[in-house]
């Protein structure tokens, strides 16, 4: 989704500052970009469509102490460099950046019209500073004016503002996050992610919803938007080092995060046990667990529920974030919302918490991004601390979500202990498993598949998520058509699908559910499937086979590894970017 970078304080090479910060929240996925540097009593707005990577941050390097820059993800109003952030005020002296959608702009802009306002793009955003510059007309306060404009938005926003006339850099929060990296030298750069500013700074403080403050690079206050009330900050180390957030000796991040899983699993599964079990005493003592979370968060609480079932013969719930809405009818204020999210950031799982708390529920997380709005507006959070996750399609996240859950249904049953060793013995087998001629394999495999345009995934019991987690895979790099199926719903519509050489695969374990998938593969075969058997033994039906280990209850957190791979081959075989998936962002604040 769009990023925000800025910068004011005591350098002045603010320009090529923000603009490398910018470069560094591209993961989140955005198609252009702009920057606005005050000089001189001026502001400089330079904006274009397209990507920045290959943008030399030397152009902006005229000197300059106070600079705000974005990447927009298009909502309201098409690519274009007119509809690219920033925005400017009408008198061209104040510049916005913006994340977020202001919901009720049309409304606004309606009556900005009526009083003289001429609007140069056909984005929400663009009232923004329109507005300030109505409200600094009035009182030549520049945070007053942003205070003010603030009162009239519907919707979610996260908004950095320059004035000309001003000394100072303005931000305001609700809904779309922004977190200030507090620099060595007592300036500050503030951005809508962490990995922007990793290389400047390990000290953060965050913005919290309804907040806002006024910087002149020295010194920073915190407020209320609507009080007016100081909100005094601390300030928070970072653990994750600028070299973790790097692409290293790897082409792409899908694919270093992907070989990432060796460690960190491992680190997921090496908790604080206590944590663990204040967890399991959660779901034990609640009336009621709900599992959330979206996209691949979503499947690995799908893979959950089966582990409670199975391990712990502890029923939990899950629902897709975006569909919790109605089941407030069953929260209680003893229910338990657990909610699943990588970024901590996502807008449908804040959503269900709001509508949890506000139901007197408790509400856990389970996240990979300390400090995230998410763990700080949880009761209880666990982090899964596998390091910067960047790519947009989201891989280590998914394994260290599903170790976590694993680890805290046999801490329900009293055996932890047990449920360690079983995934640190996986860890290894994983570390084995991801070896150079493994990952040739299915890069071969790829080749061999990526001209066609449909595939087909089954899986039973825990690898049922694991087969629609695949389709997602699939579809979001290399945009083949791919769906999942449980493997026993397919002579129930899903088969009809099936050509002569459509690939399928089929996701095993050694269980009690073998045969029936065995069975499933068979009839895809009778139809013309080719087979792609991902499995710890060969059965005659593969055509090919990928082998796992074999893993027993975490079977699926093996299992998917494989489809990672091979969807990031199938998206670089068909020449496409799998870190800049079309249409797609990193981290989802928008509802
Ligand atoms: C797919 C993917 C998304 C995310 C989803 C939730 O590869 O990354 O489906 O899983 O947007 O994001 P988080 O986990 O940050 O809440």
């Amino acid at each position: 989704m769009c990023g925000i970078f800025g910068y004011i304080g005591g350098r002045t090479d603010a320009g090529p500052l923000v603009i490398e910060g910018l470069k560094n929240l591209e993961y989140r996925g955005y198609d252009s970009w702009g920057i606005a540097c005050k000089r001189n009593g001026a502001i400089i707005v330079h904006k274009d469509a397209g990507k920045i990577s290959g943008v030399d941050s030397s152009a902006f390097a005229e000197p300059c102490s106070m600079a705000i820059a974005h990447t927009r993800w298009a909502t309201h109003g098409n690519v274009s460099a007119r509809n690219a952030h920033p925005h400017i005020s009408g008198d061209g002296t104040i510049a916005v950046v913006h994340n977020g959608i202001i919901e009720n702009y049309q409304e606004l802009r309606a009556e900005l019209e009526t009083r003289g306002h001429a609007f140069q793009s056909e984005t929400d955003t663009e009232i923004i500073p329109h507005l300030i510059e109505e409200e600094y007309r009035r009182t030549a306060d520049f945070a007053g004016a942003v205070r003010a404009a603030c009162r009239h938005f519907q919707g979610r926003y996260g908004l950095l503002a320059l004035h000309a006339d001003s000394s100072t850099l303005v931000a305001a929060r609700t809904g779309s996050p922004l977190i200030i990296g507090v620099m060595n030298d007592g300036g500050y750069c503030i951005a809508s992610d962490i990995p922007a500013f990793l290389e400047q700074t390990h000290t953060v403080q965050y913005l919290d919803d309804g907040e806002m403050l006024v910087t002149d690079g020295k010194s920073i206050l915190f407020t209320d938007i609507v009080t007016g009330e100081e909100h005094p900050k601390r300030e928070i180390p970072i653990t994750w080092s600028p070299e973790e957030a790097q692409k290293g000796e790897y082409e792409h991040y899908m694919l270093k995060e992907i070989m990432e899983q060796k460690e960190s699993i491992v680190r997921a599964v090496n908790q604080d046990e206590q944590q663990i079990r204040i967890l399991a005493d959660a779901i034990r003592n609640a009336k009621g667990t709900f599992l959330v979370g979206c996209g691949t968060a979503g499947k690995a609480c799908m893979a959950a529920e089966y582990f409670f079932s199975v391990i712990a013969k502890h029923h939990v719930n899950f629902a897709p974030a975006s569909e919790f809405k109605l089941y407030h009818h069953f929260l209680e204020p003893e229910s338990l919302l657990i909610v699943v999210s990588q970024s901590g950031e996502t807008a449908d799982v804040l959503e269900a918490m709001h509508i949890a708390k506000s139901k007197g529920s408790n509400v856990l997380a389970i996240t990979n991004v300390q400090g995230s709005t998410i763990s700080r507006e949880a009761d209880f959070t666990l982090l899964i601390n596998a390091g910067p996750e960047r790519a947009v399609a989201s891989t280590k996240a998914l394994t260290g979500q599903m170790a976590v859950l694993m680890l805290i249904a046999y801490a329900l049953t009293g055996k932890l202990q047990d449920g360690k060793t079983k995934l640190l013995e996986t860890g290894a087998a994983i570390n084995d498993m991801l070896n150079p001629r493994y990952i040739k394999r299915i890069e071969a495999l790829a080749k061999r598949i990526n001209q066609n345009e449909n595939l087909y995934i089954i899986g039973k019991s825990w690898n049922y998520p694991m087969a629609l987690e695949s389709a997602i895979k699939i579809q979001e790099v290399s945009y083949i058509h791919a769906e999942g199926f449980a493997g026993g719903e397919l002579k129930h519509g899903p088969i009809a699908l099936i050509e002569d050489g459509t690939p399928c695969i089929a996701l095993l374990g050694n269980d009690e559910v073998t045969a029936d998938m065995l069975s499933n593969a068979i009839e895809l075969k009778a139809r013309g499937g080719r087979i792609i058997g991902i499995a710890p033994q060969e059965h005659s039906v593969f055509d090919e086979w990928l082998k796992v280990p074999e893993a027993g209850p975490a079977q699926p957190i093996v299992n998917i590894i494989p489809v990672q791979i091979l969807a990031y081959y199938l998206a670089v075989t068909r020449g496409k970017d799998p870190d800049m998936p079309r249409n797609l962002a990193k981290s989802v604040t928008v509802k």
